[in-house]
C-alpha cells in the first residue's frame, strides 16, 4: 500500500488479541524506562476520556449501537489521544516523553471490521499518523482462552469463536503498513512475561 501516513518518533503501541498481555506488557516496559529515567507514559484505548468510557458500556454490553458507531466512537477515542493541546500523543512525543499505548489504530482494524467491513473501518483510519515502534504479541487463539477464562467478566469481543477471526485481520493490517518506516516487532506471545520483556527492552535501547 502506498502509505504517506506520519510517523511519531517515540510512540510506541503494543498490540495482540484479548489475553495475549499487551497490558502487561505496556507497564513492565513504562517501568523499565521509569528506571532509566527515561519520561514515559502509559494509556490504552479505549482511553480514559468520555468516549473511551462511552466505549466501554458498549464492550460490556451497557448499552448497544450500531457497528458503525462503534467504529466511529474509537476514531473519534484516538483523535482526541493523539491531538489533544496539553496530553495528547502528538504533543507529549515532540516534547521527547516516551508514550506506550495498550492498542492502537491496529485494534480497529481487527475487530470493527468483523461487523462494520475492513475497508470502511480503513477509511476511517487512514489519516492517523504511526507509532515508530509496532509490538505484536502473537499468541494462539486457545492459550488467549485459557488466560481470558480466569477474568470474571469478559467483554464483547472477548468470544473465543471471534478470537482466530480477529487474529487474521490483525496480521492483514499489520502487512498493510509494511514499508511505511513504521518498525513492527512480530514477537512469540507465548514466552514467560519476563523473557518478552527482556526482548521488547532489547529492541528499543
Ligand atoms: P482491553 O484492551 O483488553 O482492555 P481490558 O483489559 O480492560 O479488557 O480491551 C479493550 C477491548 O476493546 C478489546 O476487546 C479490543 C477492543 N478494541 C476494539 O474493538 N477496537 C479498537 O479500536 C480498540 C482500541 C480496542
Amino acid at each position: 500500500m502506498k502509505n504517506k501516513q506520519e510517523i511519531i518518533t517515540n510512540f510506541i503501541v503494543f498490540e495482540g488479541l484479548d489475553g495475549s498481555g499487551t497490558t502487561t506488557q505496556t507497564n513492565l516496559l513504562k517501568a523499565n524506562f521509569t528506571k532509566k529515567d527515561i519520561p514515559c507514559r502509559a494509556d490504552c484505548e479505549p482511553t480514559k476520556s468520555f468516549i473511551g468510557k462511552a466505549i466501554r458500556k458498549v464492550l460490556k454490553g451497557e448499552e448497544s449501537v450500531a457497528p458503525g458507531t462503534l467504529a466511529k466512537l474509537f476514531a473519534a477515542d484516538r483523535h482526541e489521544h493523539l491531538y489533544n493541546e496539553q496530553k495528547g500523543i502528538l504533543t507529549l512525543c515532540r516534547k521527547g516523553v516516551k508514550v506506550i499505548s495498550d492498542r492502537y489504530l491496529f485494534s480497529s482494524l481487527a475487530y470493527q471490521s468483523l461487523k462494520f467491513g475492513y475497508e470502511q473501518v480503513l477509511m476511517l483510519n487512514k489519516d492517523f499518523p504511526l507509532p515508530e515502534h509496532l509490538f505484536f504479541l502473537d499468541v494462539p487463539e486457545h492459550v488467549c482462552r485459557d488466560r481470558l477464562s480466569i477474568r470474571e467478566e469478559l467483554e464483547i469481543f472477548e468470544d473465543t469463536a471471534l478470537q482466530q477471526q480477529i487474529r487474521d485481520n490483525y496480521l492483514k493490517a499489520v502487512s498493510l503498513y509494511a514499508d511505511t518506516g513504521m518498525i513492527v516487532h512480530y514477537l512469540d506471545g507465548t514466552l514467560s512475561k519476563n523473557e518478552l520483556e527482556k526482548i521488547i527492552w532489547s529492541l528499543l535501547i
